[in-house]
C-alpha cells in the first residue's frame, strides 16, 4: 500500500492509473478509522480497480471553538486498517499540505448546507465542500463512498457533485452501529461510560419517531413525535442542538408531498456533539 504526503504525488498517482484503464474507488476519512469507515473502504474495494482512502483532519471544517486539536489521531492504526481492508493507496498529508498559505478558493453549496449542522456550524460544510472538491481533483476518483451517517453532508456532496458536473459517482453507504445502537462516530471516544449509555437515548428516540410516522404512513404525527422524541432526549441529559425531521430531497419542512423524510438528531453529552439520523421513504 502506498502512502503519499504531497499533492501532487497523489495527482500524478492517480492519473497514472486513470492512463492505465483503472478505476478509482475514494474514501475520504479524518482518520481514527472504525468499522463505519471500514465499511466505505470494502464498498469501493467492490467497485473499484483502485482504491484510495484520504485520512486528513480538515482545519477549514472546525469553527474556532471546536475540536480541531484535539480530534483523535492513530496513523498507525488507520494505516493497518486500510491495507487489511485492500486500499491500494492512502493520502495523509500534513495540514499545511494541503491548502496554500495565501488560497482565497472556497467552493460552497448554498441550501442543502443551510439547515441542521450548517446552521449550528457555519464554517463547517464550506470547509467540507472545498475539501472535498480539492480532494476529487487529486484522486481523480470514478467512485466516491461517503455514510449516511453524515446524511447532510452526503446529499451536499451530490448537490456540489451534480452542480459542478464532476465526474464522480457518489455512492451512499449505510450508517454502522455498534451492538448498543450507537452510531460509530470518531468523537464517541470522548464519551464516558455514563454519557455514552445516555447517548443511546437519541437512537431510540428516532426509532421512536421512524414507529410512528411508519405506523401512520404520513406526516401527521411528525410534530407530536419529535415533541416526545426531544423530551426523551432532555429527559437523559442530552443538550439538545437539534431533533427535527426534513424532506429528504429538499431539506426543507415536509410537506404530504414528501417523498422522503430525514429524521436527524445533534445531541451534546457533556461537550460532546453526536449526530444521527433515520431516513424515512414513502411508497408513492
Ligand atoms: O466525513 C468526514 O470525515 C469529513 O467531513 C470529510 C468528508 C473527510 C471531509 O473532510
Amino acid at each position: 500500500m502506498k502512502i503519499f504526503k504531497t499533492r501532487r504525488e497523489l495527482q500524478s498517482f492517480a492519473l497514472a492509473e486513470k492512463r492505465a484503464g483503472r478505476t478509482i474507488g475514494f474514501v475520504p476519512t479524518m482518520g481514527y478509522l472504525h468499522a463505519g469507515h471500514m465499511s466505505l473502504i470494502d464498498i469501493a474495494r467492490e467497485k473499484a480497480d483502485t482504491v484510495i482512502v484520504s485520512v486528513f483532519v480538515n482545519p477549514t471544517q472546525f469553527g474556532p471553538e471546536e475540536d480541531f486539536d484535539r480530534y483523535p489521531r492513530d496513523f498507525e492504526r488507520d494505516m493497518a486498517l486500510c491495507k487489511e481492508h485492500g486500499a491500494d493507496a492512502v493520502f495523509a498529508p500534513e495540514t499545511g499540505e494541503m491548502y496554500d498559505a495565501d488560497a482565497t478558493t472556497w467552493v460552497e453549496e448554498k441550501k442543502l448546507s443551510g439547515p441542521l449542522c450548517g446552521a449550528s456550524r457555519p464554517c463547517f460544510f464550506r470547509g467540507v465542500t472545498t475539501v472535498v472538491a480539492k480532494l476529487f481533483n487529486l484522486a481523480q476518483p470514478d467512485f466516491a463512498v461517503f455514510g449516511w451517517k453524515d446524511a447532510q453532508q452526503l446529499l451536499v456532496i451530490r448537490r456540489m457533485v451534480r452542480d459542478l458536473d464532476f465526474p464522480v459517482t457518489v455512492i451512499g453507504a449505510p450508517l454502522v452501529r455498534d451492538t448498543d445502537g450507537l452510531a460509530l462516530s470518531s468523537r464517541n471516544r470522548y464519551l464516558s461510560s455514563d454519557e455514552r449509555a445516555r447517548a443511546l437515548t437519541i437512537h431510540k428516540s428516532l426509532l421512536g419517531v421512524r414507529k410512528r410516522i411508519e405506523e401512520a404512513g404520513n406526516i401527521g404525527a411528525l410534530e407530536t413525535a419529535l415533541a416526545e422524541a426531544r423530551s426523551a432526549v432532555s429527559a437523559s441529559g442530552g443538550r439538545i442542538d437539534y431533533v427535527t425531521a426534513l424532506d429528504l430531497d429538499t431539506l426543507e419542512a415536509p410537506t404530504p408531498q414528501s417523498e422522503g423524510l430525514l429524521v436527524a438528531a445533534a445531541v451534546f453529552y457533556g461537550t460532546t456533539r453526536l449526530i444521527d439520523n433515520e431516513v424515512i421513504q414513502f411508497k408513492k
